[in-house]
C-alpha cells in the first residue's frame, strides 16, 4: 500500500480556522503537512493562517473562503487545491454547527441549515474529493461527529440527527472504499463537550470539557497507524 509522509501531504480542514479544527491545523503543520483551512469567513481564515504560520516561521497554512452548503463553492475549492497542489492526501470534515430547537418547535430553516452543513455539504465534498484520492492511491478522511452522534440530546435533535447520519456514512463509504480497493482510511472522531474558548496549552478547560489539544493528539494518533489498520469511533469525553 501507498504510504506518504506526513510532510509531504496536503489536508484540507473544513473550518480550520477556529476551536477544534484550528487545532488540528496547527498539530498538522507542526507536522509539516500543508494545511488549507476551508470555511466562510474570510478574515477569521487569514488571522489564524497568519498566527500559525508566523508562530512556526513557515507558509504551510493557506487560507479559502467557502460555504460548504453550496456545491460550485465545493467543486471550485476543489479544483483550485489540485490545480495548485495536485493532491489532497487528508480530508477533515470537521465545519459544523447546531441549532438548538426542540423536536416540537423544530423549524425547516433549522434542520436545513444543519443538516446542510453538517452531512449533506460533507458527502458532497468527499464526493468530489474521492477521485483524486482514488487517482493517487492514498487518502485519508477524518469526520468529526459527536457523542451526539451516539446518543440523543432533547434540544437539539437535528445535530443529532446530522452527527448520527455522519456515521451512517461514514460507515458506507468505509465499505466502498474496502470493495474498490483504495488506499483510503475512513475515521470518525466523536467527543463530548470540547472547550473551545480556553484553548491556550497553558489553560485549563471548563468543568465537564476536554481541553482542544486532546483532539489534535487524538487525530495525530489515528493517522500515525498503519495504511491497514481499521479504526472506526473514537469516542472522546471528559470523565
Ligand atoms: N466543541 C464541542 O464541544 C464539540 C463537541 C462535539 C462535536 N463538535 C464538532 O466539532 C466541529 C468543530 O466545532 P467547534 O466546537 O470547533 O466549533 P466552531 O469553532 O464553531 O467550529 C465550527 C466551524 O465550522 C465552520 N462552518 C460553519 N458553517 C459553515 C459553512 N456553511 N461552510 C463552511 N464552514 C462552516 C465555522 O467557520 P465559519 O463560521 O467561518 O464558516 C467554524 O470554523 C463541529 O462539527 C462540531 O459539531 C464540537
Amino acid at each position: 500500500m501507498t504510504n506518504k509522509p506526513l510532510s509531504q501531504q496536503l489536508a484540507i480542514v473544513t473550518g480550520g480556522g477556529t476551536g477544534i479544527g484550528r487545532g488540528f491545523s496547527e498539530a498538522l503543520a507542526a507536522a509539516g503537512v500543508r494545511v488549507v483551512i476551508a470555511s466562510r469567513r474570510e478574515a477569521v481564515l487569514q488571522a489564524a493562517a497568519d498566527e500559525i504560520n508566523r508562530a512556526l516561521a513557515a507558509e504551510l497554512v493557506f487560507p479559502y473562503a467557502f460555504d460548504i452548503r453550496d456545491r460550485g463553492q465545493i467543486e471550485s475549492l476543489v479544483s483550485q487545491v489540485i490545480e495548485h497542489w495536485q493532491t489532497i492526501d487528508l480530508l477533515i470534515n470537521n465545519s459544523g454547527l447546531a441549532v438548538p430547537e426542540t423536536a416540537d418547535a423544530i423549524t425547516e430553516e433549522g434542520w436545513d441549515k444543519v443538516m446542510d452543513t453538517n452531512l449533506r455539504g460533507v458527502m458532497q465534498l468527499v464526493r468530489s474529493v474521492l477521485p483524486h484520492m482514488t487517482k493517487n492511491d492514498f487518502g485519508d478522511i477524518v469526520n468529526v461527529s459527536s457523542q451526539a452522534g451516539k446518543h440523543g440530546y432533547a434540544d437539539v435533535p437535528s445535530y443529532c440527527a446530522s452527527k448520527f447520519g455522519l456515521l451512517g456514512y461514514a460507515e458506507a463509504l468505509r465499505d466502498h472504499v474496502r470493495k474498490t480497493g483504495a488506499n483510503i482510511r475512513v475515521f470518525n472522531l466523536c467527543p463530548g463537550l470540547v472547550d473551545v474558548e480556553n484553548t491556550k496549552p497553558e489553560q485549563q478547560p471548563r468543568a465537564g470539557f476536554i481541553h482542544v489539544a486532546n483532539m489534535a493528539r487524538t487525530l495525530m494518533y489515528v493517522l500515525s497507524l498503519d495504511r491497514n489498520v481499521v479504526l472506526e469511533d473514537m469516542n472522546i469525553y471528559a470523565r
